[in-house]
């Protein structure tokens, strides 16, 4: 049977691919999803057979259930208010079989190569050699996988007598006991492991380059998430009543040894504990400044002072990485890739990309409601502002984010929950206004040699 939709292809089955997957399947499109693993829920999935993913056996969400569930599929309510990994792999998994588009799904099957041709569409090759074209491709290959160590590395890395790691192999809390430990970040990675780490090890430092408002799981009895934070409320008002709560709720961080934050609240990703300050204020992690240098066995830091240490662990976050694209086509230098609204190319009319932002708030229901504002445009009921707005949408996106947030790499995608899905809406009703006067256009066409093509 012939289409004049266009055939859609999705790198990865993590949450954002899936959420995109039946969106554009519940709108007809024919959409088939490449899955390096054999099981979808990317990240989710601990000790993931693609080799990816970042879970360690202690992990539970630190967004509410209430609030990383997709709308039109609540976590069941039998779940905690913050489910461990294997719940929300399980989640991810019975989303699949609810929506009934797991047969879309190409499991242990990675795309090694996305190559756009001259006209457009879109060349995979596949690990098994395999060659397939398609005439729109969804991007879901996730952000949290490949680890970022410290740029320059610390002096003396190359020579230490200890063991150095990243977050991203961090399993469990074994490799750590009974040893000194330095744990570097002030992110959710850093918070975690250092809490994991402060049980089992002899000594647990956390070292920081910079401070961070501590948010802990709950306020007033409900998860913190779930307070009410109204988009029409102005973004001042909502941040200073953010600060006075946690405020009164644990004081400054800086009591607790901590360096003061540099900024104000809602200027960095949330950085969510609801122990680590009481391990602190245990005595079982000992806050540190930034690493100077590593020393033979012992880490000094930037204000003179030394420990001896065994492991090194490095919370420094992830690189964004497109390793089927060509570079010259598509890449994300130090994390920057400029998209409008984070989902549309502003040159290449055939590529979008999903979850491919961080909120302050959960990536599910964002990433679903991209995947339909993809499907929508795909059916030509969608229709993109002209490229000169797309091109200024773009800049006073990036020019806002560069205001509100900290200067870091990890500071790159971040969008506001609430805000992005209110202007998602906007711009989904704005475009179909469009698309109606220009009478419904096809933005990608079905090309006529679509389908599997020769190796
Ligand atoms: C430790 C940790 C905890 C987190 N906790 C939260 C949280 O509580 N709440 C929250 O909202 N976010 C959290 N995040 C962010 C995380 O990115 C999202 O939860 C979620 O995993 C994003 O889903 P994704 O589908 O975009 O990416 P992933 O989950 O990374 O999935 C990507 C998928 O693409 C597949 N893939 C990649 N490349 C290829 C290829 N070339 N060919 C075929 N398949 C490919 C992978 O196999 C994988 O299945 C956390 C991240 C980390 C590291
Ligand atoms: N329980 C959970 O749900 C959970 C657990 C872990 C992670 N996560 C999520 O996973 C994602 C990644 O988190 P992450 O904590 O791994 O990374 P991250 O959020 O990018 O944080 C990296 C941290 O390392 C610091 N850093 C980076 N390079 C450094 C250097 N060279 N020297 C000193 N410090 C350096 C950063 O400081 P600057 O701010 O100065 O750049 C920041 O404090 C986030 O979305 C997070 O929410 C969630």
């Amino acid at each position: 049977m012939t289409s004049s939709l266009p055939r859609c292809a999705i790198i990865g089955a993590g949450s954002s691919g899936i959420a995109a997957a039946k969106a554009l399947n519940a709108h007809g499109l024919d959409v088939t999803v490449f899955e390096a693993s054999d099981r979808v829920g990317g990240n989710w999935v601990f000790g993931n057979s693609n080799g990816m993913s970042s879970a360690y056996r202690g992990l539970h969400i630190n967004t509410s259930r209430e609030r990383m569930e997709f709308r039109d599929f609540p976590m069941p309510k039998s779940y905690p208010d913050y489910p461990h990994h294997t719940h929300i792999a399980e989640y991810f998994d019975a989303y699949v079989d609810h929506f009934g588009f797991r047969d879309r799904i190409r499991f242990r099957t990675t795309v090694e190569r996305a190559e756009r041709g001259v006209g457009g569409g879109w060349t995979l090759t596949l690990d098994d050699g395999a060659v397939e074209r398609f005439d729109a491709l969804l991007v879901a290959n996730g952000h949290h996988w490949d680890p970022r160590w410290p740029e320059p590395a610390f002096p003396g890395s190359d020579v230490f007598a200890g063991t150095q790691m990243h977050a991203h192999f961090y399993r469990d809390e074994e490799v750590l006991r009974d040893k000194d430990v330095v744990v570097l970040g002030m992110g959710n990675s850093a918070m975690d492991i250092a809490v994991e780490s402060s049980y089992v090890a002899r000594s647990t430092y956390l070292a920081a380059r910079r401070g961070a408002w501590i948010v802990p799981k709950y306020a007033f009895g409900r998860p913190i998430d779930q307070l009410p934070n109204d988009p029409r409320i102005p973004f001042a008002i909502r941040r200073a009543i953010m600060e006075k709560i946690l405020v009164a709720q644990t004081g400054p961080p800086e009591r607790y040894g901590l360096p003061k934050p540099d900024h104000r609240f809602g200027a960095a990703h949330p950085t969510v504990s609801g122990r680590i300050l009481d391990r602190i204020g245990h005595g079982t992690v000992v806050p540190k400044p930034n690493i100077a240098r590593l020393d033979g066995d012992r880490v000094v830091f930037t204000d003179g002072t030394s420990v001896h240490a065994d492991v090194v662990v490095y919370c420094t976050g992830y690189k964004i990485t497109f390793p089927f694209f060509d570079e010259d086509l598509i890449c994300a230098p130090d994390n920057r890739i400029e998209l409008f609204r984070r989902v549309f190319h502003p040159d290449l009319d055939d590529v979008f990309f999903v979850g491919l932002l961080q909120p302050l708030g959960a990536i599910m229901p964002l990433a679903a409601a991209q995947g339909e504002w993809i499907a929508d445009h795909l059916r030509g009921e969608y229709d993109l502002p002209a490229r000169a707005e797309v091109r200024a949408d773009i800049r006073r996106d990036v020019d806002a984010m560069g205001r509100r947030y900290v200067s870091s790499k990890r500071h790159t995608i971040q969008v506001d929950f609430e805000e992005y899905l209110r202007d998602l809406d906007r711009e989904r009703r704005a475009g179909a206004e469009r698309a109606r006067a220009r009478g419904f256009p096809l933005p990608v066409p079905a090309r006529a040699v679509s389908g599997a093509a020769a190796g």
